[in-house]
């Protein structure tokens, strides 16, 4: 069928075609063989703080059913698939004593993916912080840094004779201002204070990491994972110029430059005064250690207005009229080109240039996606949304841009954080009574896409 759907946008020969998923989002098997508490298992605990009070105690049962779960990947023909380890899986406590029962369980993951071709990309943090390390401060305490790095050294030791593409974070700015800031997610903390001393400790504990995993897989390819997000004025306005500059300060390049120019802006330093800790000039070195990719995870674009009445930086955000929007955010496919391009004329130019390459670690829909009379799973617009958002980085590439791979958020339908389980981002939809997997139209429509290694334009 696909023959009769118009040109074929091909992909670089060696382009990688993967999804991605998070340890805490689909595992389930929260208390069993020696998994300690993480912050999201207190979080869910609290009251009113996810949706219709769901938890990821169970989610996708991936702790179970990762064998089924490998089968599917390998049956789309999916070239790589990008997780997360659970941190209070490998060290309960967060630090000193290990439970071999979590290493073990991502060793046999790792050796199923290998056999079935499909390579290991494996993300250190996806949010998910012992809760021992959380009663000592958390990421607001320096220390937190030094056992990432030990936490870090563990996993690349046990892994990296097999894994040698590695994420340090995931999104840190979620974890600054949706964890510390705004309150709405783990560990539900609403402190400028504590906020952008979390930014920093986190930036400071992805250099530590990328040294570990240097130190114990000399051949590893390390990258983060940033949300990056292409901020645009609501008007033409100076107010609303600089409230849109602001933003991309305290969203985009707070995390760009730091890691990789080694320095924090200045603009977005000005403007935060002594909420921002003092930084040590060692520091910023080790933050900015060599990165071989970054990650980026696109999802929409923000448009931005001066309000006076907002708190701490005056920032409003505008809903574009005439736009289409998903459950969560406005669709809008051209911002993954503009965030590529963007990132690589910024830090890819010249023969320093820190950045070379990049991969799209996540990208995806929600949709309210229901079987039908057969079981059947039909979701148009997942494969619409997706296939516009290819054919953006396919224009990217064209120009020059180094995107080395691409991942769809998310193998499986999973517990999306204060959401719960009303979105649904897999390829792969899950029934949440019985764990039975259905591969949805858009699972069938990307294995396509990845035989041909391309994407074909809507006619
Ligand atoms: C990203 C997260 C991922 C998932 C998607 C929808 O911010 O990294 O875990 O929740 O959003």
């Amino acid at each position: 069928m696909s023959h009769s759907r118009g040109e074929l946008l091909a992909f670089p020969e060696g382009f990688v075609w993967g999804v991605a998923t998070a340890a805490y989002q689909i595992e389930g098997a929260h208390d069993e063989d020696g998994r300690g508490p993480s912050i999201w298992d207190t979080f869910c605990r609290q009251p009113g703080k996810i949706e219709n009070g769901d938890t990821g105690d169970v989610a996708a049962d991936h702790y179970h059913r990762w064998p089924e779960d490998v089968r599917i990947m390998a049956e789309l023909g999916l070239q790589a698939y990008r997780f997360s380890i659970s941190w209070p899986r490998i060290l309960p406590e967060g630090k000193g004593k290990v439970n071999p029962a979590g290493l073990d369980f991502y060793s046999r993951l790792v050796d199923a993916l290998l056999a079935h071709d499909i390579q290991p990309f494996v993300t250190l943090y996806h949010w998910d912080l012992p809760q021992a390390l959380q009663d000592q401060g958390g990421w607001a305490n320096r220390d937190t840094a030094r056992y990432f790095a030990e936490y870090a050294h563990l996993v690349a030791r046990r892994l990296g004779d097999r894994v040698t593409r590695w994420i340090t974070h995931n999104e840190p700015l979620v974890v600054v201002a949706a964890g510390h800031l705004q309150g709405i997610h783990a560990p539900g903390i609403r402190d400028p204070m504590v906020a952008f001393r979390v930014a920093h400790h986190l930036l400071l504990s992805h250099g530590y990491a990328v040294e570990a995993i240097r130190d114990e897989v000399p051949a590893s390819q390390i990258g983060i994972t940033l949300n990056l997000t292409p901020i645009h004025p609501a008007s033409e306005s100076e107010a609303d110029q600089q409230a849109a500059r602001r933003l991309d300060g305290l969203t985009n390049r707070m995390f760009l430059d730091p890691v990789l120019k080694g320095r924090y802006p200045e603009d977005v330093m000005d403007m935060l005064g002594p909420l921002f800790p003092p930084t040590e000039p060692d520091e910023m070195s080790r933050i900015a250690a060599p990165l071989d990719f970054l990650g980026v995870n696109y999802y929409t674009r923000a448009v931005i207005r001066h309000d006076p009445n907002s708190p701490l930086f005056q920032i409003g955000w505008v809903q574009p009229q005439g736009s289409e929007y998903s459950e969560m955010w406005e669709i809008y496919p051209p911002g993954i080109y503009e965030i590529l391009t963007r990132v690589w004329t910024d830090y890819g130019q010249g023969p320093d240039a820190p950045l070379r390459a990049l991969y799209i670690t996540e990208n995806g829909i929600p949709v309210p996606d229901m079987p039908d009379a057969e079981g059947k799973v039909h979701d148009p617009r997942r494969i619409r949304y997706l296939r516009d958002h290819l054919v953006q980085v396919h224009r990217a590439i064209a120009e020059g841009v180094p995107v080395r791979g691409y991942f769809v958020w998310s193998l499986l339908d999973n517990f999306e954080w204060a959401y719960g389980y009303r979105m649904r981002f897999g390829l792969v939809y899950v029934d949440y009574q019985t764990q039975t997997r259905t591969v949805k139209d858009s699972g069938r429509w990307y294995a396509e896409v990845i035989q041909e290694n391309g994407v074909r334009r809507e006619e």
